[in-house]
């Protein structure tokens, strides 16, 4: 070992002692004939002393160490003069007197500052992310990353369950993304598919009598980059059998809960989750993943608002569209820009107009653009039913009534963003429930699109309905939201081939389509597959808002950026003409750059 001990773990109680640290020079102070070296280490920070009087060699040494050299530092431990403590570092009361310093290695000047968090652009960053890495948060985060996967694995081991390998080399397993290719060299013309989820996979271990699988599986999607989506991930993957919908989400919120209590650097509102049905979640919060932190609820207003004078409401009303409305607390006051701001917003969100009400704080007068066409007894109606105060603001959304969710939905998140409700709270976790099966719209060609996976069952209840109505049909579907993420989804899954095949049918599955992609999970559910279920929290999320980051990069020791590229490695990137000749592809000329 070239140290005794870590820099971060030396105390009062080592004075006298002699030790020997290894690190990087975070600070150099050049006082004259003495020398400060911040030296760090993973687990902190120590002030080394070289003092020129004492130790000429070393002091020598030091006049020439610079930012982020690894030094080998020998010393004894001493107390620090008193008033010379620092109280914001847990090695604050000691020093090292260096009695000799061994420089293992020499270092450029950093592109980034270590011993600051500067605004730097993200992409110096991630280019660096090898420094990046050395600084506090980056490592605090990681750290809370290992301490929950540890957590897991204790959690399920003591629980049943098995850790199981899933392949990467596998077969498109279809999540609603688009896949990430591999050619295949001894197969000319044929391609593995990197597994979105290791969702069949993990249903074939239930066939194959596994019945409590879990896996910290890599997944691979090739979508859109957001702050809470990366191109590569990591879930949580877990599968049961012979467990019921409450039995998961039992288990999951007391998983979560311990990790929270545990693990997380942001505290837990609430160890009871919430468990409301897609339709409540989407009436009350315009949102399938409703961030349940705050009120502002979308409240339905079309009794009142189908009376007035004001046409557009009063035919949409007939023609059975919804009027809803959210109430911004103290935002009465907004000014003409800043409704433009606010319409602008709800327009790029699909609406056609933003209908509007503000309360006067003093005077309570309302004004609006549409205020003249509400009596004096409407208005009071409508203040009444918003729960509407002086210096409030009401926010009107008229159309069918996927439009009124998702406008008033995001009005309702942008608001509380610009309100400061979503700051410094702590998790709330929520459950939705009952999601219907399909999603709303159909394709072109008149294929049901399913709402989760097409593995899900319906409700045992619904079956008949998709036959008549596959809208109606509700699922065994359910979403863990936390803070207005969705962090986790699974479901209960099909387990008898008729029922599979009926669903793919619906999905728009050929006969041949069906076999050829997933004729082994059919296959498989012939021969005695148990009722089972699964969820897959995403790690990233959860570690985000553990972390309380605002995006999923922060706690991937690696990611990359918002064009899916590595910016340290340059990937991905060319590769040459051999490689491509093995793989049996030829470019087309527009890809040859
Ligand atoms: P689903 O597609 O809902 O379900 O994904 C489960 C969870 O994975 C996380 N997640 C992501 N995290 C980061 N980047 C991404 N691109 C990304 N996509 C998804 C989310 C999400 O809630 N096989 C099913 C699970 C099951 O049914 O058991 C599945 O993958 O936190």
């Amino acid at each position: 070992m070239l140290k005794t001990i870590d820099c971060g773990a030396i105390r009062a109680e080592h004075v006298e002692q002699q030790v020997t640290l290894a690190g990087w020079v975070h600070k150099r102070r050049d006082m004259g004939g003495i020398i400060f070296i911040d030296l760090r280490d993973r687990s902190g920070k120590v002030q080394v002393v070289v003092d020129a009087s004492k130790t000429a060699e070393a002091f020598a040494t030091a006049e020439q160490i610079r930012s982020e050299y690894v030094l080998q530092v020998s010393g004894t431990v001493a107390r620090r003069m008193a008033g010379q403590e620092n109280p914001n570092l847990p090695t604050g009361d000691i020093e090292i007197l260096a009695t000799a310093i061994n420089i293992l290695n020499t270092a450029k000047t950093p592109p980034l500052q270590i011993d600051k968090e500067a605004n730097e652009d993200e992409s110096l960053r991630l280019k660096y992310r090898y420094l990046d890495l050395r600084r506090e948060r980056p490592q605090r985060n990681l750290i809370l990353r290992h301490k929950a996967i540890k957590f897991i694995r204790d959690f399920l081991d003591e629980r049943g369950f098995l850790e199981i390998e899933t392949p990467i080399l596998f077969k498109s397993t279809p999540e609603g993304a688009r896949d990430y290719l591999v050619p295949s060299r001894v197969h000319p013309g044929k391609f593995y598919a990197l597994p979105q989820s290791p969702q069949q996979l993990k249903q074939l271990l239930m066939v194959g009598g596994i019945e409590r699988y879990f896996q910290i599986a890599r997944c691979f999607r090739d979508e859109d980059q957001r702050a809470d989506r990366q191109p590569e991930f990591t879930q949580l993957d877990m599968e049961m059998s012979f467990m019921e919908r409450d039995d998961i989400l039992n288990l999951i919120e007391e998983l979560m809960v311990g990790m929270a209590k545990k693990v997380s650097l942001v505290p837990l509102t609430s160890e009871k989750f919430a468990r409301l049905s897609y339709h409540e979640a989407m009436e009350r919060f315009g949102s399938d993943r409703p961030d349940v932190r705050y009120g502002m609820e979308l409240i339905d207003i079309s009794e009142i608002a189908g009376q007035t004078a004001f046409q557009l409401f009063a035919d949409n009303v007939r023609a059975g569209k919804p009027v809803k409305a959210i109430c911004a607390k103290g935002c009465g006051g907004y000014s003409r820009k800043e409704m433009g701001d606010l319409e602008e917003f709800a327009k790029g969100h699909g609406a056609k107009g933003l209908a509007w009400l503000a309360i006067h704080p003093e005077t309570q007068e309302i004004r609006g653009p549409i205020a003249k066409f509400f009596t004096v007894e409407q208005l009071l109606a409508l203040t009444e039913r918003m729960g509407a105060e002086p210096g409030d603001l009401i926010l009107i959304s008229t159309d069918v009534k996927w439009t009124v969710y998702k406008v008033l939905g995001e009005l309702r998140q942008e608001l509380a963003r610009r309100l400061g409700l979503t700051k410094n709270t702590g998790l709330t976790f929520c459950w939705v429930v009952d999601f219907p099966l399909f999603e709303e719209t159909t394709t072109e060609e008149g294929h049901y699109a399913p709402s989760h996976h097409m593995f899900t069952s319906p409700k045992r209840a619904h079956i008949p309905l998709l036959d008549s109505d596959p809208h109606a049909v509700l699922s065994e579907q359910y979403d863990l939201v936390c803070n207005g993420f969705e962090v986790a989804g699974g479901s209960i899954r099909i387990h008898e081939r008729p029922l599979q095949r009926k669903i793919m049918d619906l999905i728009g599955f050929s006969w041949e389509e069906a076999e050829e992609q997933f004729g082994h999970m059919l296959e498989a559910f012939e021969y005695g597959a148990p009722p089972h279920g699964g969820i897959a929290p995403g790690i990233d999320r959860l570690m985000a808002l553990m972390a309380g980051e605002p995006n999923i990069r922060e706690v991937m020791a690696f990611p990359k950026n918002q064009n899916a590229m590595d910016l340290m490695a340059d990937a991905p990137s060319h590769v040459v003409q051999r490689q491509l000749d093995e793989l049996h592809i030829a470019l087309a000329g527009r890809a040859i750059g």
